[in-house]
């Protein structure tokens, strides 16, 4: 009995994409064409302007209202690693649920930082619980 070459092909293509493919790499082009003008291509912000994402408290602790702030923006004053910020982020509204946690997943583990996985369903659950607040 002959096998069909796409019974065996299929897979193994799958596979080769699989190993090939950064799972960070959508949000690191997302975030080089949404983020970096602000917050710098190394997360390191604008001194006293623009908070850095780079080993920031504020980013790691804070993981259930990004998906929110990228969407809708962040109007606050807000401490980051000890120095307060006041500047306004105007929200991406043209960002879809799925480029929203590339771009979170992306962050949380750029520039030496390790703050952990955030799965889609975390991130369509943040935007639902924002959107009911109104933000
Ligand atoms: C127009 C400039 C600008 C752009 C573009 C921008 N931000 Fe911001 N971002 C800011 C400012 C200013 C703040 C502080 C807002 C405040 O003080 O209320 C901020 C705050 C933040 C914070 C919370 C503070 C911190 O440092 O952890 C996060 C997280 C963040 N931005 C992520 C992003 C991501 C991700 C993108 C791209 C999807 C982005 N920002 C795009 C200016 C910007």
């Amino acid at each position: 009995m002959k096998i069909h070459p796409t019974v065996w092909l299929a897979p193994l293509v799958a596979l080769m994409f699989q190993c090939q493919s950064n799972p960070y790499q959508q949000g690191e082009i997302l975030y080089a064409n949404f983020c970096a003008n602000c917050h710098g291509v190394d997360g390191q912000g604008l001194q006293g302007l623009i908070p850095p994402l780079a080993a920031a408290d504020y980013l790691q602790e804070k993981r259930e209202r990004l998906a929110c702030i990228i969407r809708y923006g962040l109007q606050d004053t807000i401490e980051v690693n000890g120095r307060t910020y006041g500047q306004v982020m105007t929200g991406i509204p043209e960002l879809s649920e799925t480029e929203i946690a590339n771009i979170i997943n992306y962050i949380h583990h750029a520039w030496g930082n390790d703050f952990g996985y955030v799965p889609f369903d975390e991130v369509r659950r943040s935007l639902t619980g924002c959107e009911k607040n109104g933000r």
